[in-house]
């Protein structure tokens, strides 16, 4: 079979932000889940304007369109935001779905609320995280709110090597590795048995840059989030309801904070 490596948005964002993504069991019920603690705990009404950051193949963004609430959504991944748009449009809900970089965030005191769902907030150097929360900060209304869901650093998932069959082939998933001297979760190369095309398909050294996920705890979120501008910070232990208190063993670590 061919070898061959491609990079995250020429390959590897569908194949996990769509492909995968879909053969997970469940995904529909988790996400309606995670959307009923979000629009609780942002007290997100109809008419409301949320700003979904890193909105991947707007999984979720739709559901809270389906809410009445308007969305905005970017993701940098040209391919997924493609995906986003076909879907809202079978649905027949406007949103605003457009490529974009979440260190390089322009709106300016628009939005209600944002998100970043599915741990997409820690992906860069220290700097760089901070001037995306900077950039979310600037995003919002006076009294907007902020929802990252995070891992909870101090109760990692048991990463584990997979395969799982995909439509047309077979996606190998090596565990994530805790770098603890760094506080990075380091993610590993995959690969795709494209069976479809006859070839096997790694990652190019684009798609494994975005694989590492910097661990922040609590205290030094909170810290962050301090610096930029936020107040009245909330740490909750699950991304569903009822809210339950962050705790070390808790499945994960939601920060809600508000400008
Ligand atoms: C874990 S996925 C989450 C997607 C979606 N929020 C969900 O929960 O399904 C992380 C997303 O971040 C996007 N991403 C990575 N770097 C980004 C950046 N610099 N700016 C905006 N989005 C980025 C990826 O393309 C990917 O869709």
């Amino acid at each position: 079979m061919e070898r061959v490596d491609f990079g995250w948005d020429d390959y590897w964002a569908e194949v996990f932000r769509v492909k995968y993504r879909l053969s997970i069991p469940g995904i529909q019920q988790y996400d309606e889940m995670v959307v009923d603690f979000c629009v609780d705990a942002l007290s997100l009404r109809k008419g409301k304007k949320l700003l979904d950051i890193a909105c991947g193949a707007g999984d979720q963004s739709i559901l809270f369109a389906k809410r009445g609430i308007a969305v905005c959504g970017f993701d940098l991944s040209a391919k997924l935001i493609e995906v986003a748009k076909a879907k809202s449009g079978e649905a027949n809900l406007e949103i605003d779905f457009s490529t974009g970089d979440m260190r390089e965030i322009n709106f300016k005191s628009q939005f209600d609320a944002a998100v970043l769902l599915s741990h997409s907030f820690g992906f860069f150097n220290h700097d760089e995280n901070k001037r995306v929360l900077d950039g979310s900060f600037n995003a919002l209304v006076k009294g907007g709110k902020i929802l990252l869901d995070l891992m909870n650093p101090y109760n990692l998932p048991r990463f584990q090597k997979t395969w799982t069959k995909l439509e047309d082939g077979f996606l190998l998933s090596e565990p994530h590795v805790l770098d603890a001297p760094a506080g990075v979760l380091r993610g590993r190369p995959a690969s795709f048995i494209d069976v479809a095309n006859s070839r096997i398909v790694d990652m190019n050294e684009d798609a494994l840059a975005g694989n590492d996920i910097r661990m922040y705890t609590a205290l030094e979120i909170k810290e962050m989030l301090r610096q930029v501008g936020f107040s009245k910070i909330e740490l909750y232990g699950q991304n569903k309801l009822p809210k339950m208190p962050y705790a070390a063993n808790s499945e994960r670590m939601v920060v809600v904070a508000t400008k």
